[in-house]
C-alpha cells in the first residue's frame, strides 16, 4: 500500500495538486486526523510492509451522521477528490460518499486475499503468496525427513485465492479452499493412496475458512486416519508484513499513479484495476456487486498435478 500512496502523492504534486493524507481511513476523516504530504513525506516507504496512514475499522462511518462529519472535514479543508486504497469495505463506504456528497473518488484495490472483482490481482497477495511459499517450503524439510503430513493455513477467510495459488506452488498433496466443501474423506482416501505409491510425507493447504475450526480442526480429523504423525502450522498475520516483492511495488506504483489522472480526467465513482499491463475503471458498484472467479482451472489442475 505505500507504493501506491507514494505514486498518489508524487504524480498529484508533479501535476500541481496539494495532497492530505488522512490517517487511520474513514476514522480520521471523521476525527481531521490530516496531514499535508509533499513529495518527501513519502520517501523510504516503498520498500515497507502495511500502510504508513494506519488503518482502522470505523463504526461511525456507517452512519449518515458519521459520513457527514467526514464530508465537512473535507469541505472545511478544501479537499475536493478522493482516493481509498482497500477493499469491498473500504469501497463500500466510497461509493456511498459519492453517492451522498458526489465528493469525487477513485478506489485502489489492496487485500491479500485477492478477492476483490474487476481487477487482474490486488496489492499485497503477491508478496502474501511469495511469504507463504517460502514457509511452506521450510515445513516440507521436515515433513520430508521425519515422514510426516503437514498442515499449513494460509488466510483467506472467505476466498481460496491464496491456498490455491501457494498449494500448487509448493506441489501440496490437497488443497482445502472455501469455495469447495472439504470431503476429509476423500483427502484421507489420497494421502493412503499416495503413500502405497510411496510417498513419506505430505502437506495439505489450508485456507483458514475452508473447514469450520481451520487446520487445527482438520488436524483432528486425519490424526487417527491417515496413518501420519500429524502437525500444523498456522501462518497467521505474518502473511500480511514485511517488504514487498517487486510486482505489489510495481502494482502499487501504477494504480497510484493511473487512480490521480483518472481523477484528474473527470472519472469517479470507479476502482482503477490492472487489467494485464493496462488499467481499467471499474464502477464501485459492479466492484463489490460481482464476485471475482475461483480459478477452476488451476484447482483442477492442483488435484492432478500432485499424483
Ligand atoms: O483482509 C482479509 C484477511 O487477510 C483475511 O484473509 C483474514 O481472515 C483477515 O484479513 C484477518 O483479519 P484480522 O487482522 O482483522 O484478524
Amino acid at each position: 500500500m505505500n507504493a501506491a500512496i507514494r505514486a498518489v502523492v508524487r504524480t498529484a504534486i508533479f501535476k500541481n495538486i496539494k495532497v492530505s493524507a488522512v490517517y487511520q481511513g474513514y476514522e480520521g476523516l471523521i476525527e481531521d486526523s490530516i496531514e499535508e504530504f509533499d513529495a518527501r513525506s513519502v520517501a523510504n516507504i516503498i520498500q515497507r510492509g502495511g500502510t504508513i496512514l494506519r488503518t482502522a475499522r470505523c463504526q461511525e462511518f456507517y452512519t449518515p451522521e458519521g459520513r457527514k462529519k467526514a464530508y465537512e472535514t473535507l469541505e472545511r479543508r478544501g479537499i475536493d477528490g478522493l482516493v481509498v486504497i482497500g477493499g469491498d469495505g473500504s469501497f463500500k463506504g466510497a461509493a456511498t460518499l459519492y453517492e451522498e456528497y458526489k465528493i469525487p473518488v477513485i478506489g485502489i484495490p489492496a487485500t491479500i486475499d485477492n478477492d476483490i472483482y474487476g481487477t487482474d490481482v490486488s496489492i499485497g497477495f503477491n508478496t502474501a503468496i511469495n511469504i507463504a511459499l517460502e514457509a511452506i517450503d521450510r515445513l516440507r524439510d521436515t515433513a520430508a525427513s521425519h515422514d510426516r503430513l503437514f498442515l499449513a493455513e494460509v488466510m483467506g477467510r472467505n476466498a481460496g485465492h491464496i491456498a490455491l495459488y501457494v498449494g500448487v506452488a509448493v506441489g501440496a498433496e490437497a488443497i482445502l479452499v472455501p469455495e469447495v466443501e472439504s470431503d476429509l474423506d476423500k483427502v484421507v482416501q489420497n494421502i493412503i493412496l499416495a503413500k502405497d505409491k510411496g510417498k513419506n510425507s505430505s502437506i495439505i493447504v489450508v485456507a483458514e475458512g475452508a473447514f469450520k475450526g481451520g487446520a487445527f480442526a482438520v488436524e483432528k480429523e486425519l490424526k487417527e486416519r491417515s496413518g501420519y504423525e500429524v502437525r500444523t502450522s498456522i501462518l497467521g498475520h505474518i502473511q500480511r508484513g514485511g517488504s514487498p516483492v517487486t510486482r505489489d511495488r510495481v502494482l502499487g506504483s501504477r494504480l497510484g499513479f493511473a487512480a490521480v489522472k483518472g481523477l484528474l480526467a473527470g472519472r469517479s465513482g470507479v476502482m482503477v484495476g490492472a487489467d494485464k499491463r493496462d488499467v481499467v475503471f471499474v464502477p464501485l458498484k459492479e466492484v463489490f456487486e460481482k464476485e471475482r472467479n475461483f480459478d477452476w482451472e488451476l484447482y483442477e489442475a492442483s488435484k492432478i498435478l500432485t499424483v
